[in-house]
């Protein structure tokens, strides 16, 4: 497994014994119990959680927030165990990856974390939360119907994107605006020096 860097010590700061636990686990598990592929442990501080950690700025203090598609963790394990302050609700509807997400949380003791073993749609109309993030999800558009309707009046939806971030908020810009989205940004952010760089949407909900 790739080691961790002194750079990304300091990134996880308080949190580095959750996160290095957390690592730990994938390292043990994740293959065997189908959560990450093998080619995916050599790079898992850089890929995953230095690139979940990307979006921890973007979160309010004290928000509710909703990581749809939670899959193996990313990013909404990584961002409640680096922000104690969060309640962070992770909506995954493959049970397979709830049961490993509800031992995480389990051993690594997080007290912040409500599990949601459903499709975000499924919860559209039952709750709302000041941020709603994402990674790797679908594409902007899709993406945009699952989630944007869990975000409160004046809230945001806040997803980790690729390369082609600016071009799939263009695409998207009809669907987001006819969900209520009044402004959009596209932020680049390296989360440590010499780090990939990874592009953060920021689409605000009208209040
Ligand atoms: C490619 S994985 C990405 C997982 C994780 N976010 C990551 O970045 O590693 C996509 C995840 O979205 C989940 N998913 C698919 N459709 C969904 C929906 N409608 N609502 C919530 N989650 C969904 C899948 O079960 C899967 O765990």
């Amino acid at each position: 497994m790739e080691r961790p860097t002194d750079a990304m010590r300091e990134l996880f700061g308080l949190a580095w014994a959750p996160v290095e636990h957390f690592a730990q686990m994938l390292a043990e598990e994740g293959e065997l119990r189908g959560l990450i592929g093998p080619h995916e442990l050599p790079r898992l501080w850089t890929r995953h959680l230095v690139n979940s950690a990307a979006l921890a700025p973007f979160l309010p203090e004290d928000a509710t927030v909703a990581d749809v598609g939670s899959g193996a963790g990313f990013p909404g394990l990584v961002l409640a165990m680096m922000r104690p302050d969060l309640e962070m609700h992770l909506i995954e509807p493959m049970e397979r990856r709830t049961v490993w997400l509800a031992d995480v949380v389990d051993e690594v003791d997080l007290d912040n974390v409500v599990l949601h073993h459903a499709r975000a749609e499924e919860l559209h109309k039952k709750a709302t939360f000041d941020v709603v993030t994402a990674r790797a999800v679908a594409a902007m558009d899709k993406l945009a119907r699952w989630s944007v309707p869990l975000v409160r009046p004046g809230g945001a939806l806040v997803a980790l994107k690729g390369r082609r971030a600016a071009e799939e908020v263009e695409e998207a810009k009809y669907v987001l605006k006819k969900l209520g989205i009044v402004a959009t940004e596209v932020h680049e952010v390296r989360p440590v020096p010499d780090s990939e760089a990874t592009s953060v949407v920021v689409a605000t909900k009208r209040g």
